[in-house]
C-alpha cells in the first residue's frame, strides 16, 4: 500500500483518472480548441451557467467576436445583448474590458504568461489556471465547485472548504495532482473537473462508477454525505422593490440602469426599492401591497428616485429573486404616467417607450425578461 498524498500516490491516482476520462468525456465545444481567446470566453460563460446552457452562447459569441480584436472593437451594448438571459452581466463587461486591454498592451493576442493572465479584469486564479492549462497546456492548478467537492473527498477534509486553511490545502493538492514533467496538466485539470461534475456529485456520488473509489478515504469511511462539510451560511437581506408597467400606444417605459448602480447598463422597467427602513417609503406595506398607503409609498419612491410621476393603479405580481446577499420582494404595478413628456425629456438618454411584442435588442435584466414574456401573453 502507497502512503496517501506522496507523488507516488498523485501518479497512481492519475492513470486511472485519466484512462476513464478519456472514455467518458463529454464532447464539448471548448474541448475541441486550443485557442485561449475561446478558453476564456467558455470558462467564463461557465462561471456561473450551465454547460448545457453555456453551449449554444458560446457558438454564438464566437461566431460574432471570434477574436480579441473584434471582442475589443464592439459596442459594450453589443456584448451585454450577446449575454442577455445568461445573468451576472458583470462577467460580460469584465470580457469587454479585457479585451481592450489585451488590445493595447498585448497587441491584440492573448498573453501566455500566467502571471499576465491573471491580471486581466475579471480572472481569477482559477480561470488563468483553466486557460493556462487547457490552452498552453501549463503546470498551472485548478479549483473551482467540482474540483473542491472530489479534492474535498480524497483529502477526507472535515472543515469547510471555504475556510482559509481548507482552501490552502485544496490548492495545494490540486497543484500536486499535476504530473511533474511539463505536459499533460491540461488534461488532467479536465478529467478532475468532469469526475467532480459527472460522478463525484453533491448528493449520491456514483462511488461504484468511480475510477479512484479505491482510493477515496471518504467512500472507505462511507462518509460521502458529510464531506464536503457544507460552507456557512452567508445571512441574507431582505428587501422590497416597486416596479411600475406604464403603456402608452403598446409600448412600455424602460429605463436602463445607470453606472455604479444594480444591473448597471442594463434595461428595466422602472424600478425602485421601498423596503421602508424609516428614510424611503415608509408607507409601503408589503402585506397589503394593493392598499392607499402602498400605492402611496410607491408612487412617492419612483418620484423621489426616479423623477417619474406616475399613479400605481393595482399590483398584478410579485417576484422574488436574488442578487449578492439581497432577498428581492419585486411588487409589480400596472401604473399611468401622471404628466406629460416634460419630466422625461430631460432624462431621455436612459429611458425608452420599448415595443415588448417583438424582442428588443436591448440587453435586459432578468427579471425584466420574465416579465416582459409575462406581459405578452
Ligand atoms: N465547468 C467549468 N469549466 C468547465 C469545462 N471546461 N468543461 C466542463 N465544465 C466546466
Amino acid at each position: 500500500m502507497v502512503d496517501c498524498y506522496t507523488s507516488k500516490w498523485f501518479a497512481r491516482l492519475r492513470h486511472p483518472l485519466l484512462r476513464w476520462y478519456r472514455a467518458q468525456r463529454r464532447d464539448l465545444p471548448w474541448r475541441k480548441t486550443t485557442d485561449p481567446y475561446a478558453i476564456w470566453v467558455s470558462e467564463t460563460m461557465l462561471q456561473q451557467t450551465q454547460v448545457a446552457t453555456v453551449i449554444d452562447y458560446y457558438r454564438r459569441f464566437l461566431a460574432r467576436f471570434p477574436n480579441v480584436v473584434t471582442l475589443a472593437g464592439a459596442e459594450e451594448q453589443e456584448v451585454l445583448a450577446l449575454w442577455a438571459g445568461l445573468g451576472y452581466y458583470r462577467r460580460a463587461r469584465q470580457l469587454h474590458a479585457a479585451a481592450q486591454v489585451m488590445a493595447t498592451e498585448f497587441g491584440g493576442e492573448f498573453p501566455s504568461a500566467f502571471e499576465d493572465i491573471l491580471k486581466l479584469p475579471g480572472v481569477g486564479r482559477y480561470t488563468a489556471g483553466a486557460i493556462a492549462s487547457f490552452a498552453f497546456d501549463q503546470r498551472a492548478p485548478v479549483l473551482e465547485a467540482n474540483t473542491i467537492r472530489l479534492f474535498s473527498r480524497l483529502l477526507a477534509l472535515r472543515d469547510a472548504p471555504s475556510r482559509a486553511a481548507s482552501q490552502r490545502r485544496l490548492w495545494e493538492f490540486a497543484e500536486q495532482i499535476l504530473p511533474r514533467r511539463s505536459g499533460g496538466s491540461g488534461e488532467i485539470n479536465q478529467a478532475v473537473m468532469e469526475l467532480g461534475s459527472l460522478i463525484c456529485t453533491p448528493k449520491q456520488p456514483d462511488c461504484d462508477s468511480c475510477p479512484v473509489a479505491r482510493m477515496c478515504p471518504t467512500f472507505e469511511l462511507g462518509l460521502q454525505s458529510e464531506i464536503p462539510r457544507p460552507n456557512p451560511k452567508k445571512a441574507f437581506v431582505a428587501k422590497n422593490h416597486a416596479l411600475v408597467v406604464i403603456w402608452n400606444r403598446g409600448k412600455v417605459l424602460m429605463r436602463r440602469n445607470p453606472p455604479g448602480q444594480w444591473w448597471d447598463g442594463l434595461w428595466d422597467f422602472p424600478r425602485t426599492d421601498v423596503t421602508g427602513d424609516g428614510s424611503n417609503a415608509s408607507f409601503f406595506d408589503a402585506a397589503r401591497p394593493d392598499s392607499e398607503d402602498s400605492l402611496s409609498g410607491v408612487r412617492s419612491a419612483l418620484s423621489r428616485d426616479l423623477g417619474l410621476r406616475c399613479v400605481p393603479l393595482e399590483h398584478f405580481r410579485t417576484i422574488k429573486h436574488g442578487v449578492t446577499r439581497f432577498r428581492i420582494s419585486l411588487f409589480c404595478y400596472r401604473a399611468e404616467r401622471e404628466d406629460s413628456a416634460s419630466s422625461l425629456r430631460k432624462l431621455e438618454a436612459e429611458w425608452r417607450w420599448v415595443d415588448i411584442r417583438s424582442p428588443p435588442d436591448l440587453p435586459l435584466t432578468s427579471t425584466a425578461e420574465k416579465l416582459r414574456r409575462a406581459l405578452m401573453v
